[in-house]
């Protein structure tokens, strides 16, 4: 069973996607760990209500970034985690956690990367009209929304949906595209180790 940490800054329906996933046998993983950076986040919640061990950490509290992800690296190293999953995770990830966790910490984006990088990506497409929208999972290296693609799905829109029907739209893809991503970098890495 390939030992993920899902780390999430705000409400967590990608996390909640993936322990669906995950409690239905679809995707081969354990959720070992869920780190998040905002207090009172709904992936906390949603955590706990799978009894999963969770870390909250405020970045104020730490000198630098390479601080406190050195303490993440220690946590998820004590947990066994081979896996990193950002999943609205809202922070740069820095060198510590990067030189760890090589080509093992993945993201997902909702744009057809590289178009509209940074925050609020759908608001972005929404807004410069884009009629072709889309989410993009893909390998994290020091960027912001950079990094290798590793699966895209683009959705096409007429022009006269709302931006919450788009955003419906987005995070429907989300929710199916992360997990099977998910499993698909998993058995491929079970099958090259045998
Ligand atoms: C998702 O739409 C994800 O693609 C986005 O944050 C949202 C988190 O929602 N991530 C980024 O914009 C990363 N740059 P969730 O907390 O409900 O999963």
């Amino acid at each position: 069973m390939t030992k993920i940490a899902v780390f999430g800054s705000g409400s967590g329906t990608n996390f909640d996607a993936i322990m669906k996933w995950i409690n239905n046998g679809k995707l081969q993983a354990e959720v070992v760990l869920v780190v998040c950076d905002q207090k009172g986040a709904g992936i906390i919640e949603k955590a706990e209500r799978e009894g999963l061990e969770t870390f909250v950490f405020s970045a104020k509290d730490y000198a630098s970034k390479a601080e406190y992800e050195a303490v993440l690296v220690e946590k998820m190293r004590l947990l066994g985690v081979q896996w990193v999953v950002l999943a609205g995770f809202m922070r740069l990830v820095g060198e510590t956690l990067l030189n760890a966790y090589p080509h093992h910490i993945i993201n997902i984006h909702p744009s057809l990367l590289p178009a509209y990088k940074g925050k609020d990506a759908i608001g972005q497409a929404y807004r410069a009209k884009a009629t072709k929208i889309g989410v993009t999972i893909h390998y994290v290296d020091e960027g912001m929304d950079t990094g290798e693609i590793i699966a895209q799905k683009a959705i096409e829109l007429t022009g006269n949906e709302s931006l919450e029907e788009v955003a419906y739209m987005i995070h429907a893809v989300e929710h199916g595209l992360y997990p099977a991503t998910l499993e698909m970098l998993f058995t491929k890495e079970k099958s090259l180790c045998l």
